[in-house]
C-alpha cells in the first residue's frame, strides 16, 4: 500500500498474529494503550482477522501493519472521519524496532499519502502526556502540540494528563517544499 526506503504498510494478515501479540503483551508497550498485557494469541488472532479486512479509504478505523522485510514490527491506526477530510492517528513499534527512525519513517510516508492524494486537511493525535517518546515522535513530523489537558481521562486506575497535538495539510506542504 506504501512503500518507504526500509519498510512497507501494508493490510495486517493471519501470519502477524503472534508478533502481534508479542509486542502487545510487553508492559511499557501497553502502558498508555486501551489495552493490558499480556495480549493473548486468541485475542491476538481474532484482532488480526478483523483488522486485515478494513478498508484504509472508508470513515472509521483502519489499522496499518509495519512491515519490515516481511515481518511485522508495529502498526498504525488511522481513524478517518466521516467527511473524510480529517483523520487521527495513533501507532506502535515492538521495542526491538524503536530507537532507529522506523516509526518517523512509516508516519511520515502516511502523512505525505493523507495530505497530497487523499487530500486531508487536518491529522490529530492524543497522548498521555507522560509518554514522552511519543509527544517526540509527533514534534518531530511537524504536530503541534494544541492542548494539555490536566486529569482528562480516568485511565487504568488513575488520572492521567493528555497532549493534543494537530497538523494542516499546508503546515505539512510548507514544511515539505521547505525541506
Ligand atoms: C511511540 C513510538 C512508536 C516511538 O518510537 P521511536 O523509536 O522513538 O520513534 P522512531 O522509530 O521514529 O525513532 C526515533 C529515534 O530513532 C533515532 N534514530 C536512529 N536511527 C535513525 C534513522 N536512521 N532515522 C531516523 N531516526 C533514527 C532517532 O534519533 C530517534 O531517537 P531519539 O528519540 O532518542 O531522538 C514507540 O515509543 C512506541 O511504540 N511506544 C509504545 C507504544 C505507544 O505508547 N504508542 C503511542 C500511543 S499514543
Amino acid at each position: 500500500m506504501i512503500t518507504t526506503a526500509r519498510l512497507s504498510l501494508r493490510h495486517f494478515r493471519p501470519g502477524d498474529a503472534e508478533a502481534f501479540a508479542a509486542y502487545r503483551s510487553i508492559p511499557e508497550v501497553a502502558r498508555y494503550q486501551s489495552w493490558d498485557a499480556p495480549f493473548s494469541l486468541d485475542d491476538a488472532r481474532t484482532t488480526v482477522a478483523s483488522f486485515a479486512t478494513g478498508d484504509p479509504l472508508a470513515p472509521g478505523w483502519f489499522q496499518y501493519a509495519i512491515d519490515l522485510d516481511g515481518q511485522l514490527i508495529g502498526d498504525i491506526g488511522l481513524n478517518t472521519a466521516d467527511n473524510l477530510m480529517q483523520a487521527d492517528l495513533g501507532f506502535t513499534l515492538a521495542p526491538a524496532y524503536q530507537g532507529k527512525g522506523y516509526a518517523s519513517e512509516a508516519v511520515g510516508a502516511l502523512l505525505e499519502q493523507l495530505f497530497t492524494e487523499r487530500e486531508l486537511h487536518r491529522v490529530s493525535a492524543e497522548c498521555d502526556a507522560r509518554n514522552v517518546t511519543s509527544a517526540r515522535l509527533l514534534q518531530r513530523l511537524g504536530f503541534r502540540q494544541e492542548g494539555f489537558r490536566p486529569e482528562y481521562s480516568w485511565f487504568k486506575n488513575e488520572w492521567t494528563d493528555e497532549l493534543l497535538f494537530g497538523l494542516l495539510q499546508r503546515d505539512w506542504r510548507s514544511a515539505r517544499s521547505a525541506g
